[in-house]
């Protein structure tokens, strides 16, 4: 067998799980002499693209970050041009994903949004209940410490009531009080527009996945983008604590 045969036959699985923090909407209009909100426009755009990605490349999950619970700070019309387009492009786009086979949900305080978007929410993850072709996450007015902090509230309280033993928690009972409970542990990070941190997401989940930090603004991503991501992350060595496999 020769070295190359070899490398092939060793190479790790693709990620099961990919999470993209979506960075750089702001940067791409500036450059182009545009408003921010058309930096979010193409960065909708860019999600289109990104999921019929993942479809094609058999990722099975697709965590993505589309409003952090700290981007209240940003002026009130941002905010609002953000959340604009949120209920435009899940209105427009919930019959295309049914019909691929997207299945959606969202991460995040959900006491925190409109009403009307909570409506649009939940309407999307009904429609789209039986779909096998690829798990979507939308992480919104989602931090990773405000989610830990309302697993821990649950927990307590379920101590508190006599339904719990302090004693008895664990890894897997704080995880299933999780947004994501059910949902694996992201095997890949990925971050564009070259900021190089997690920006409290999914702080939790995050403690063994590999990141690669790319320095494409995000309405600029594309399949080509997430190919090279994930063969950076097959490149890893996933060692866990534990010592390497050779
Ligand atoms: C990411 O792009 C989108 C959101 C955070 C909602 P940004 O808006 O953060 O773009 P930059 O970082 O300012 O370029
Ligand atoms: C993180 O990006 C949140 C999203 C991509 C939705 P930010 O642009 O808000 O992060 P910071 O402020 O640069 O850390
Ligand atoms: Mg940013």
């Amino acid at each position: 067998m020769s070295a190359a045969e070899q490398k092939s036959e060793t190479k790790p699985p693709p990620p099961q799980h990919v999470a993209v923090i979506m960075d750089g909407n702001g940067r791409w209009a500036k450059l182009r002499g545009l408003p921010r909100a058309a930096g979010h426009q193409a960065g909708a755009e860019a999600l289109r693209r990104t999921l019929r990605a993942c479809i094609e490349l058999g990722i099975g999950y697709l965590t993505v970050f589309a409003f952090s619970s700290e981007n209240w700070k940003r002026p009130e019309a941002e905010v609002d041009d953000l959340m604009g387009l949120l209920r435009f492009y899940l209105k427009k786009e919930i019959s295309h994903l049914k019909g691929r086979g997207i299945h959606l949900g969202f991460l995040g305080d959900r006491t925190g949004l409109a009403p009307d978007i909570l409506e649009i929410m939940a309407h999307a993850e009904r429609e789209t209940a039986d779909g096998k072709a690829l798990n979507v996450t939308v992480a919104l007015n989602y931090g990773g410490r405000d989610e830990i902090i309302r697993a821990v509230r649950t927990l307590a309280k379920e101590c508190c009531e006599g339904q719990l033993s302090p004693e008895a928690i664990d890894e897997e009972i704080l995880a299933a009080r999780l947004d994501t409970a059910g949902i694996p542990d992201p095997d890949l990070i990925v971050r564009t527009s070259g900021e190089q941190r997690l920006s409290n997401f999914l702080s939790w989940q995050s403690a063994y996945s590999e990141m690669v930090f790319i320095p494409v603004l995000w309405p600029d991503f594309g399949r080509a983008d997430m190919e090279a991501a994930i063969d950076e992350y097959q490149q890893r060595d996933r060692r866990y604590g534990a010592v390497a496999v050779s």
